[in-house]
């Protein structure tokens, strides 16, 4: 590729006044990128999307350094691109297109999610394409924000082509799973096992747009007799209850006093005490996590459809949960995942935008059990072929 371009070089030297003012475009921006050669030869092979992007306007597009093209056989992104399933890694490409202009001085502290080209809902299925999301953190780092909570770096920024802007990133963005999936690899396999047991459609991961506030093992398990002796009835109406539907509510859209209407029909009620976020009465504790057909915030409680005026106490983080009930030994409903005999992998892919509004440099490790994380539904496309990856390692 950049041989091509080098033939353009000494003519655009003759002319500067010319090339001062012309922009080059985007094949010769990306052709002639010293760390993008890999991408741009790679990118080539993808005619329909290489077409797109030479041919279309105002867009952004975040093109993995060559650095992170080697990186990909150590990622979760192992499997699609070894496999050469070109459905999915054209998913991955378009994914890595932003649907308008954004330099890098429009990114604030706030982590902000913005609309890509990945609109397929074979793998991603939400309202006007899946999100990225962008935060600036402290010491002047931009972090893009993808699918598991992985996070690539920004390395570059701000190459304007004649038709687009391209920010070099140090790691490949993950498209993120449908919710099941994604459950599973935030170790959030009490609710997603105890949604499987209400609900063998398994809307959460199969309808588009869905919000759900998703408690994590610990307050499963704190009434975990509770919720294994409620009827299926009860038992749909509870988790229905973790789930807006028909709306993707990142927490940009939460204000103190918000309320929304669950699945389940009772109001849930959203309130912010200094830093902390509530919903109901429990804490959110990891907010923004991506999937494919929404977002899930992560609670530390257990909410209940007969408990919907519970409120917090702003000044304190954990509250008493509202249901009561006794403890169980082992994390509930994970024999509900559709895939039990997977082996058991940890993996250290990070989490995002964990703590509160506070936002920058709150990233956590995320600790991703990956216990029954194999065949989760939808065999085809991302989740398919993601469900079957390597340990997702080196995502940080
Ligand atoms: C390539 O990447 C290196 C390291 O990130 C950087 O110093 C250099 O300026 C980059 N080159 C271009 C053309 O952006
Ligand atoms: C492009 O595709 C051809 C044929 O499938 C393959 O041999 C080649 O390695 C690919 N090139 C890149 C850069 O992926
Ligand atoms: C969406 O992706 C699926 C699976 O890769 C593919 O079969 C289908 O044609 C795609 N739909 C569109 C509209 O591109
Ligand atoms: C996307 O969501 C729609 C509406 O909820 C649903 O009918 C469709 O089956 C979903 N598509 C996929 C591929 O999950
Ligand atoms: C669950 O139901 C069983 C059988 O009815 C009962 O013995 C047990 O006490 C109940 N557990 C809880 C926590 O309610
Ligand atoms: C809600 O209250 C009803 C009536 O007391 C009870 O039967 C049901 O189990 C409760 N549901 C939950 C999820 O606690
Ligand atoms: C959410 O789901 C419920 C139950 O299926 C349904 O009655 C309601 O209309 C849905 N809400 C929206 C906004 O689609
Ligand atoms: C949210 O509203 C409550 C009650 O209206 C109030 O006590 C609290 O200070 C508010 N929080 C913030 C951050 O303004
Ligand atoms: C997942 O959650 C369970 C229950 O709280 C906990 O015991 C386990 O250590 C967690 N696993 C990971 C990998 O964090």
């Amino acid at each position: 590729m950049r041989h091509l371009f080098s033939k353009c070089l000494p003519l655009l030297a003759l002319v500067p006044s010319v090339a001062s003012q012309t922009l080059g475009s985007f094949q010769e921006v990306l052709g002639g990128n010293e760390n993008l050669t890999s991408f741009a030869s790679f990118l080539q092979n993808y005619t329909d999307i290489y077409g797109a992007l030479s041919w279309s306007r105002d867009f952004t597009l975040l093109a993995p350094s060559n650095d992170a093209m080697d990186r990909i056989p150590y990622t979760s992104l192992s499997t699609v691109f070894d496999s050469a399933d070109r459905d999915a890694i054209g998913a991955v490409l378009q994914y890595h297109v932003l649907s308008a202009i954004r330099r890098t001085e429009e990114v604030s502290s706030n982590l902000q999610f913005f609309p890509t080209w990945l609109t397929n809902a074979t793998y991603a299925n939400v309202t006007n394409g899946q999100r990225i999301g962008l935060v600036q953190q402290a010491g002047d780092v931009l972090i893009a924000v993808s699918g598991g909570g992985a996070r690539s770096t920004v390395t570059s920024r701000n190459i304007q082509a004649s038709n687009c802007m391209i920010h070099v990133i140090d790691n490949l963005l993950i498209p993120p799973l449908p919710f099941t999936a994604s459950a599973v690899q935030f170790n959030l396999t009490a609710i997603a096992g105890a949604f499987e047991a209400a609900d063998p459609t398994d809307y959460v991961s199969t309808a588009s747009d869905v919000t759900i506030f998703a408690p994590n093992n610990e307050a499963m398990q704190a009434i975990g007799g509770t919720l294994q002796n409620l009827s299926s009835t009860e038992l749909a109406s509870l988790t229905n209850y973790h789930v807006v539907n028909n709306s993707v509510l990142y927490s940009s859209a939460f204000g103190n006093g918000t309320t929304l209407t669950s699945r389940s029909g009772q109001q849930l009620t959203v309130r912010v005490g200094g830093n902390r976020l509530f919903v109901n009465s429990a804490q959110v504790i990891q907010q923004d996590l991506l999937i494919a057909n929404g977002v899930i915030h992560v609670l530390d409680n257990v909410l209940s459809p007969n408990a919907s005026a519970a409120a917090p106490n702003l000044e304190v983080g954990t509250q008493a949960p509202v249901v009561q009930g006794s403890a169980v030994a082992d994390v509930p409903f994970t024999t509900f995942l559709p895939c039990t005999t997977c082996t058991t992998e940890t993996s250290s892919s990070a989490t995002a935008t964990t703590t509160m509004r506070t936002t920058s440099s709150t990233a956590q490790g995320a600790s991703a059990s990956r216990t029954g994380a194999a065949e989760i539904r939808r065999p085809n496309g991302l989740s398919g072929a993601l469900g079957l990856m390597a340990v997702a390692a080196a995502l940080v």
